[in-house]
């Protein structure tokens, strides 16, 4: 791709991106089409942030090591600095916390991504027979006659099941950790209210108490499982600390649940909805691993991530001041039709381009490759077993700010 042309620090007057992500209006692409046109990077009064909406400009963003993640240094009013909140006086351990890779930067970042994400990413290339174990778990929980709702009852307990699973966690403890975890999304949304973010640091106070316990557990008695093998990493001083473990514990929770459960709900529905997929899909179920990408390009289950301007600097052409908050959307760049012909239909056979549904650069989401292993284990099994299921009753998408995924998919078969 060339130099983008399209004058960027557009002021957007009508808050139209807001707009996009706060509704959740059913089709944001009109909108995000027309901003994309009308510029590369425009102010968005509303968020207090700028919006990157095409696919080179996301991915300069988004790859520019200049920038911050750090939601402290955001600048007072953005989105991004409502994200972060002070922890309320009665969840003092909090205060001394240690925080989470996502949001640090420079060496803190490098070094837990790395201490934190090695283990991960060992555990999930084997991680196959536990993701089925889950799966046909889940699966054969199914109502067989009637109808059912596959985020409920199918979408959403996996991710949760195969994360729990892989921290060690009891199978008991399972319902509860959903339940914490569905507290937690509330933090997504900077205009949430007292009353929620009450409800999400209860849910924080719960799990650090559980979580500590879990690495008390830990050091007694090593397990297969995540838990321990950053408990055994912190033992033998490779400089995490007990703090930084029980605080990546609940970013787990948080990071990959909602996302996985939209991922899966959101290819199975694409599916459901068109037959001849369907009948490829029932043909040859290898076919899933594209429509996993077209997936994740046509309905990104994270819409947007962002990166913070550390002082006076030049991003994209744009003039930008220390706390600049610049906002990708990763859903109006995954549709731009400079790079993807006809973008907003759903094709599997379309010439490979990378999209940018896990972000880019080195913080890429590291998630990715067990995200991938959930939906594919997912969906095959899915189609393997329930040959006919077919989708009944309207669709919505649930509102939570910055994801995307239908609320409920009723279906019967
Ligand atoms: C379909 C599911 C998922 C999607 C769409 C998704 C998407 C994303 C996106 C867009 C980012 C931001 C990247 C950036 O700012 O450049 C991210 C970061 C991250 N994701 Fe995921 N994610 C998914 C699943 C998961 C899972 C299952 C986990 C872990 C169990 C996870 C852990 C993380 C972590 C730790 C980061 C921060 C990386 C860093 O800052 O270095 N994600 N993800």
């Amino acid at each position: 791709m060339g130099t983008d042309t399209r004058s960027p620090n557009a002021v957007i007057h009508d808050a139209t991106f807001s707009k996009v992500s706060v509704d959740h209006v059913a089709d944001p692409h009109p909108r995000l089409d027309a901003l994309r046109t009308r510029s590369s990077m425009a102010r968005d009064e509303a968020l207090g942030e700028y919006v990157v909406t095409g696919y080179e400009a996301c991915r300069r963003v988004l790859q520019d090591a200049r920038l911050l993640r750090d939601r402290k240094r955001a600048s007072p009013g953005s989105a991004a600095s409502r994200t972060y909140d002070a922890p309320p006086d009665d969840v003092p351990e909090r205060k001394n916390g240690a925080g989470v890779f996502i949001f640090m930067d420079g060496e803190d970042h490098r070094r837990l991504r790395r201490l934190i994400g090695d283990p991960l990413l060992a555990r999930v290339r084997t991680g196959r027979p536990l993701v089925e174990k889950v799966v046909r778990r889940t699966l054969s929980a199914l109502p067989t006659s009637g109808a059912f709702d596959l985020v409920d009852d199918y979408a959403i307990p996996i991710p949760v099941g195969v994360i729990s699973t892989l921290l060690g966690l009891p199978e008991k403890d399972h319902e509860r950790v959903r339940a914490w975890s569905d507290e937690l999304v509330l933090g997504f949304n900077p205009f949430r209210t007292k009353e929620e973010d009450a409800r999400r640091w209860k849910a924080v106070r719960s799990m650090l108490d559980y979580f500590g316990a879990r690495v008390e557990a830990a050091r007694k008695q090593k397990t297969e499982d995540l838990i321990s093998d950053w408990v055994a990493l912190e033992e033998q001083g490779a400089g995490l600390s007990e703090r930084e473990i029980i605080d990546h514990c609940v970013m787990m929770l948080t990071a990959g649940n909602l996302s996985t459960t939209d991922l899966i709900a959101n290819a199975a529905r694409a599916v459901l909805e068109d037959p001849a997929l369907q009948a490829r899909v029932r043909e040859d179920p290898n076919v899933l691993s594209e429509v996993i990408e077209e997936s994740l390009r046509v309905d990104p289950p994270v819409t947007t991530t962002d990166r913070i301007a550390p002082g006076e600097m030049s991003v994209g052409g744009c003039p930008m001041h220390g706390g600049d908050v610049m906002v990708t959307s990763l859903l109006a760049a995954n549709h731009d039709s400079g790079v993807y012909e006809q973008p907003h239909v759903f094709k599997i056979d379309r010439p490979a381009r990378q999209h940018l549904a896990f972000g880019a650069g080195a913080r890429i989401c590291l998630g990715a490759p067990l995200a991938r292993l959930e939906a594919s284990v997912a969906l095959r099994e899915l189609f393997a077993q329930r040959p006919d299921l077919t989708l009944v009753g309207d669709v919505s998408l649930r509102p939570v700010y910055g994801h995307h995924g239908p609320k409920s998919l009723r279906v019967v078969g």
